[in-house]
């Protein structure tokens, strides 16, 4: 395997897919081989790595019921996924551990990525912690209490004059001409094996009906669902819940893409999911037709709302991003007496 393989050079071509590799294993020969730890590394036979990285300690997080939720809702169980308790509080430390493992292996000294605020603070956490020098591309819009964090950390921080679109550019371009390692998870598909131990973990937590996250590029929600697929294929499971992604109402590409039609320009105050070009679409609707999923939009308004009752209800701190999971499963009837998993994928504040 080379951890620097990022795109296919015969695939692609589509703009919106640059023809990200997808990576598959000896799904026979994983099974009744998971290691007997409760971080990332637990998986490392789906792992595209050599051994356990010394890195942050990544997943291993807790599944949270929460029961006044569920009977408000009219579900069967509501559970929250607390991605808020990894390392720098949010699920991108899932792929960062693997980013910086490769690295580490590969003896690669520079990490990059482009991020509103969540991928980078993590990217420059871990590299931090692993004596790796960090370089971030941040949107204009970043906020300073992102920024402040990622100069904690130490990171090299270029904040780029237009949009997370341009950043990604600025960063792709920066990343090729020096020969840092991509922390890009829309890019390097390597880092989507890491998002996809959320997936795996929650198989293993709860036997849920539905699966909900919030999208941006699609790595997130596309990375559950193949963990989803895969603890099926090796044994842990039998069963594959649903997915449901959910975007705001002011940038809705995949949501559009999903159902067909054109998407309107808007804005929202979602910022790590405010992502108008995303990159990993055709994983993201791949692994949807497969469960029969669904993608949803809800307004900021519905968004501030679910966040105010993750917090009085059931005790979670979820970004204001993160909190649109709850807006959507509150606006969808044909949820009503299942089981129901929340990804709280952030809870930093915005
Ligand atoms: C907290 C949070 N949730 C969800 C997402 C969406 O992930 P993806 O862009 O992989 O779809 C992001 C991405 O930045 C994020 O920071």
């Amino acid at each position: 395997m080379d951890p620097r393989a990022y795109l296919c050079p015969r695939c692609g071509g589509d703009h919106e897919d640059p023809g990200i590799f997808d990576v598959h294993y000896d799904y026979a020969a994983a099974r009744g081989q998971l290691a007997r730890r409760a971080d990332v590394f637990r998986y490392l036979p789906l792992l595209p790595v050599r051994g356990v990285g010394a890195v942050l300690n990544a997943g291993g997080t807790a599944m949270v019921e929460a029961p006044r939720l569920a009977k408000r809702l009219g579900l069967r169980a509501l559970y929250l996924k607390d991605e808020t308790r990894n390392p720098t509080r949010c699920l991108k430390d899932r792929a960062t551990a693997i980013a910086t493992t490769l690295a580490l292996e590969l003896g690669v000294r520079d990490v990059y990525c482009a991020s509103a605020g969540n991928a980078a603070i993590s990217l420059a956490g871990f590299a931090a912690h692993a004596g790796l020098r960090c370089h971030v591309f941040v949107p204009s819009y970043a906020s300073p209490v992102r920024l402040d964090w990622l100069r904690r950390f130490g990171a090299e921080v270029h904040v780029s004059k237009g949009d997370y679109d341009q950043a990604f550019a600025e960063a792709e371009e920066q990343g090729k001409a020096h020969g840092w390692y991509s922390r890009n998870c829309a890019f390097n598909p390597f880092l989507v094996e890491g998002k996809k131990t959320c997936g795996l973990e929650i198989a293993e937590q709860v036997p849920a009906d539905f699966v909900v996250a919030p999208v941006g590029d699609g790595c997130t929600l596309g990375g559950i669902g193949k963990g989803l697929r895969e603890a099926r294929e090796i044994g842990l499971t039998d069963r594959v819940p649903k997915l449901i992604g959910v975007q705001a109402a002011g940038v809705q590409p995949m949501v559009a893409r999903f159902r067909g039609v054109q998407a309107e320009a808007g804005d929202t105050k979602a910022a790590s999911i405010a992502v108008r070009r995303p990159r990993n679409a055709l994983r993201l609707m791949r692994e949807l037709r497969e469960c029969g999923g669904e993608m949803i939009a809800v307004s900021d308004v519905q968004i501030g709302e679910a966040q105010r009752v993750l917090a009085e209800d059931a005790g979670i701190v979820a970004e204001f991003t993160s909190a649109a999971t709850l807006a959507a499963v509150e606006s969808m009837e044909s949820l009503r007496g299942k089981t129901v998993v929340l990804v709280i994928t952030g809870g930093r504040p915005d």
